[in-house]
């Protein structure tokens, strides 16, 4: 018996409540048209999976099985002890705010603070499941292996699950599955001989007791872990080969991403002045951190919010260094010459995407680079492949992965089209990124969180309300 039949029974038996729950809370289903529309796979339960199945159900699609490797949904906000599966670590909070983190037709708990921590974000999401009734799609512990595209233009996917591999037909393939899971690791000269490890491994500061560590990056996994393992190591420091804007979780007494929005309500000639003026009287001179002065707006960049590094920075807890020459033993040699004794690297150096279930032909060479993708969704050629969730935002994930969803539903059903000169939009939509963003690899899909949500009501069109 395969995993397959059970799921889509229980699909059927579940529908109408879905539909009905679905309906009342986003109102959006009335005015659609229904069609058989054919078979989708979702791969992954993380929150752009559960959106994508909330969208489809939502949009009267109900052959779908959502795959997830896991033993349960929630994805990344899932924590977990043991190192090796993807999760955030122990001390994670959300850096977006709760009003601007939670999806529009699912608020959070009231008694939710501003900045939720991981225990309370998989909480809400398996709530989120539960209202709109996901659950029969899902297949818990089920990995997809491959996902081959047939001549006939359908999909082949091959599953690892409780009963061993199998293999579906689909019609449609709907890739939910993360990209912080590879982690990227860069290669310095020399060799390091003390413990090394990736912040996708790291889960407590506990194991670091007493050791001196090096953060190598200045992004939020870095910031957070140097703060995380000062509690208890000999020494933390932290490694960032230049300059970069650091900044409060509140401004003013509210969430900086809130501050952001209202910035936005000024004329885009005056928001980087602002943005500058506001970031200087907050944090102050960045060499009274030991740290370098950035280079470029605040609004170039994928933010890193962290309050407590820039208190632990001022009061010595957390020590600045900045970017690594080589290694030598246990000996790290900086590139300002200083060379420093260190029992563990941490790298924080972010991720890659990458997709080892899809062969090349279907993403084509130099997609790692530059992923031709309208919307950062929709692939060029193929409009039976959709990506959910596959850009970084100056603001939350979540919100907008909804809206893809939901123009992904509809293209499936019938009520959207791909628009036809979509070649031509991706290379607008990659200039206008390298134009504000430039071309380093760690931007390579940052979205405006306020820009991209108006892109994609504008696809949604008549169905944005
Ligand atoms: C420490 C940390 C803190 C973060 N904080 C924030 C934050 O404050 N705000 C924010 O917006 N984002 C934050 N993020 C980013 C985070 O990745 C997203 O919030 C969110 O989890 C992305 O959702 P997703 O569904 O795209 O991916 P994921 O949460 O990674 O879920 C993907 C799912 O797909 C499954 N999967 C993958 N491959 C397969 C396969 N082959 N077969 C079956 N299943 C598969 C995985 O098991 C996983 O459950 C943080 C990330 C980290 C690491
Ligand atoms: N608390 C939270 O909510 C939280 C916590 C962690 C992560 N996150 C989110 O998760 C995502 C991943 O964050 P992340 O911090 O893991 O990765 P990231 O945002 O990609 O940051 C990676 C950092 O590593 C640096 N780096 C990359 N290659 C390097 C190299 N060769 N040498 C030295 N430094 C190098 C980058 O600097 P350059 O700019 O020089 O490339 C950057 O500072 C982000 O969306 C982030 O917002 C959220």
């Amino acid at each position: 018996m395969t995993l397959a039949v059970p799921v889509l029974l229980d699909a059927e038996n579940a529908t109408s409540d879905v539909r009905h729950s679905a309906s009342a809370a986003g109102g959006r289903l009335t005015q659609e048209r229904r069609s058989a529309s054919g078979r989708v796979c979702v791969i992954g339960a993380g929150p752009c999976g559960l959106t994508t199945v909330k969208n489809l159900l939502a949009a009267g699609i109900d052959d779908i099985v959502c795959y997830e490797e896991g033993p349960a949904i929630g994805g990344n906000w899932v924590y977990e002890d043991e190192p090796g599966r993807s999760s955030v670590y122990h001390a994670t909070h959300l850096i977006s705010s709760k009003r601007l983190s939670e999806f529009e037709d699912f608020p959070m708990p009231a008694d939710y603070p501003d900045f939720p921590s991981h225990r309370q974000v998989r909480g809400y999401f398996e709530s989120y499941a539960r209202h709109f009734n996901l659950s029969p799609w899902i297949a818990l512990d089920s990995r997809v292996a491959r996902a081959t595209r047939l001549p006939d233009g359908k999909w082949s996917v091959e599953v690892d699950g409780p009963d061993g591999r199998r293999v579906e037909a689909f019609d449609y393939l709907i890739i939910c599955s993360g990209h912080h899971r590879d982690p990227l690791i860069p290669d310095y000269p020399g060799t390091f001989t003390g413990r090394v490890l990736h912040s996708h491994d790291y889960k407590r500061p506990e194991p670091f007791k007493n050791q001196r560590v090096l953060v190598v990056g200045g992004g939020n996994s870095a910031c957070d872990i140097a703060v995380d393992v000062a509690r208890g190591a000999a020494s933390s420091c932290i490694s960032l080969r230049h300059g970069c804007y650091i900044l409060p979780k509140l401004m003013f007494g509210r969430p900086t991403d809130i501050m952001y929005a209202r910035l936005r309500q000024y004329w885009p000639f005056l928001r980087d002045p602002i943005a500058r003026l506001v970031v200087r009287l907050a944090v102050g001179p960045w060499n009274k951190y030991g740290l370098s002065e950035p280079a470029g707006s605040p609004l170039t960049m994928h933010p890193t919010l962290n309050s407590a590094i820039l208190a632990a920075l001022r009061d010595g807890s957390v020590l600045a260094r900045p970017g690594i020459a080589r290694f030598d033993g246990n000996l790290v040699r900086f590139s300002d010459g200083s060379t420093e004794a260190f029992d563990t690297i941490v790298w924080a150096t972010g991720y890659r995407f990458s997709y080892p279930f899809l062969d090349e032909t279907v993403l084509g060479a130099g997609f790692a680079q530059s992923p031709p993708l309208y919307l950062t969704m929709m692939h060029r050629e193929i409009s039976s492949l959709f990506f959910i969730g596959l850009f970084q935002p100056i603001g939350c994930i979540w919100r907008l992965a909804d809206h893809q969803a939901r123009i992904a539903a509809l293209q499936i059903n019938g009520n959207l089209h791909r628009p036809a000169d979509i070649g031509a939009r991706i290379a607008k939509e990659t200039s206008s990124r390298a134009r504000r963003y430039g071309t380093a690899p760690r931007h390579l899909i940052e979205v405006d969180y306020h820009d991209f949500r108006r892109e994609l009501l504008r696809e949604l069109g008549p169905y944005a309300a």
